[in-house]
């Protein structure tokens, strides 16, 4: 049997952007945290997130921009702690931020400062922080749970899970918190890496040959649809666009990629009744990057004057233009994914305190559940929120 040697309220495991505000909420109302994580160093996934500078919220964030088995589960954190309330913590500690585009913010300096910022609010608090703690046996009886950790074992009545997905295994991410969540009976939604590159194969892969070529499109998977940058690389494609779409995406699909969003109706056949004696390619490349136009007008099979061509081929053009079909043949997976799709089913879950509906005091926040923010800010303001409704039910 376990003799716990220390006992805290609560022990919350993984520091990084949902445990640390947590811990921080908790403690700052008098609840004895132990914050525990295998790396050597908190918020790692913080730290080189938005290119280092920490893209920390989207002031657009509500559940219609994440993705879950329950589309509304994420409405009630969502709802009480806002991508303002964050904005004002950030303002409090003087950190410089500014709106880069679509409602992202980001840190002026470095998102060192985000990190240096909930440690201070961890610290205002009764938390203790351990680092390098290399989780052992986890039991829940009498209860408390209690987990091993460094030759010692702590027991506290509550138990939060938040130590992410396993998207970028190099920094120390894994999917321990699915194999926690179903040792205590919860269900896992399918995990897949989202947020990631697609990879193109087949015939397809001539594309690769445009690899750095970027263009602004609508990329549409299903319902979803959205207007950014596309990029193509030396594997298939990535950019906003496609990673935003890549969450949506599902193997065997295809996505459809509109590279001419501005196009007026029957652009061509306009074009073709202004400068017959221009190209399809020469037409694209007024709107398109030439390589590209090249290699669209190739694979459309469609050159010389358009004052030659019959309207009928020219609408057809235009309609593939608008909808072209890739048939995407995987992801560049968890090594490249900014975030798992999937995770700790939201049925298990209590929506405003994130504790399992049967396992109490056992709570599961942050990437771990199976909310998948977009790309832009929403992920963290899902750890803050999420955070911040557990941390309140603990003091509560
Ligand atoms: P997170 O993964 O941050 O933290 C989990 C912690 O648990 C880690 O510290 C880990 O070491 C620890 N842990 C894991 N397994 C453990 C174990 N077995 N024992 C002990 N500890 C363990 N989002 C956004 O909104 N804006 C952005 O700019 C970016 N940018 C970005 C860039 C890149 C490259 C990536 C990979 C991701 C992003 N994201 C992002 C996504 C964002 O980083 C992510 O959604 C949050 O960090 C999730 O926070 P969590 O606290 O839930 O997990």
């Amino acid at each position: 049997m376990m003799v716990p040697s220390e006992t805290f309220d609560a022990i919350v495991l993984g520091a990084g952007g949902a445990g640390l505000m947590c811990a921080a909420v908790a403690g700052q109302r008098g609840v004895r945290v132990a914050l525990l994580d295998h790396a050597d160093a908190p918020g790692k996934k913080i730290l080189i997130s938005g290119g280092g500078r920490c893209n920390f919220t989207n002031i657009h964030a509500a559940a219609d921009r994440y993705l879950s088995a329950n589309p509304h589960f994420a409405k009630s954190a969502l709802g009480r702690y806002r991508a303002d309330d964050f904005l004002e913590l950030v303002k409090a500690y003087g950190i410089a931020w500014h709106e880069k585009t679509l409602g992202q913010l980001f840190c002026d300096g470095s998102a060192r400062q985000i990190v240096a910022m909930l440690l201070e609010e961890c610290a205002k608090g009764t938390v203790t922080l351990r680092l390098g703690a290399v989780l052992g046996e986890i039991r829940h009886s009498d209860g408390l749970f209690h987990v091993e950790q460094g030759g010692a074992t702590l027991a506290a009545r509550a138990l939060v899970i938040a130590t992410g997905g396993p998207s970028i295994p190099k920094l120390g991410a894994t999917g321990f918190a699915y194999d926690l969540a179903r040792r205590f009976g919860l269900k896992v939604v399918e995990p897949r890496p989202a947020l990631v590159p697609l990879t193109l194969g087949g015939e397809e892969i001539l594309f690769r040959s445009l690899s750095g070529v970027a263009a602004e499109v609508i990329a549409g998977a299903g319902k979803a649809r959205f207007r950014e940058a596309a990029l193509f690389t030396h594997k298939g494609l990535s950019g906003p666009a496609i990673l935003q779409i890549s969450s949506y995406w599902r193997h065997g699909e295809q996505i459809g990629i509109d590279f001419l969003p501005d196009a007026e109706p029957d652009w061509l056949v306009q074009a073709k009744r202004e400068r017959p004696r221009t190209t399809l390619k020469a037409s694209l490349a007024r709107r398109l990057p030439e390589r590209l136009a090249e290699t669209l007008a190739e694979r459309l099979g469609i050159g010389g004057e358009l004052g030659n061509l019959a309207d009928r081929l020219l609408r057809d053009g235009e309609r593939r233009l608008g909808d072209w079909r890739f048939s995407p043949n995987g992801t560049e997976g968890f090594a490249k994914a900014e975030v798992t799709v999937g995770g700790i089913a939201t049925d298990g879950l209590s929506s405003r305190s994130m504790e399992a509906k049967s396992v109490p005091g056992l709570y599961a926040i942050g990437e771990a559940v199976d909310v998948t923010g977009w790309l832009g800010g929403y992920n963290f303001q899902w750890a803050w929120a999420s955070g911040w409704a557990a941390g309140q039910a603990l003091a509560s």
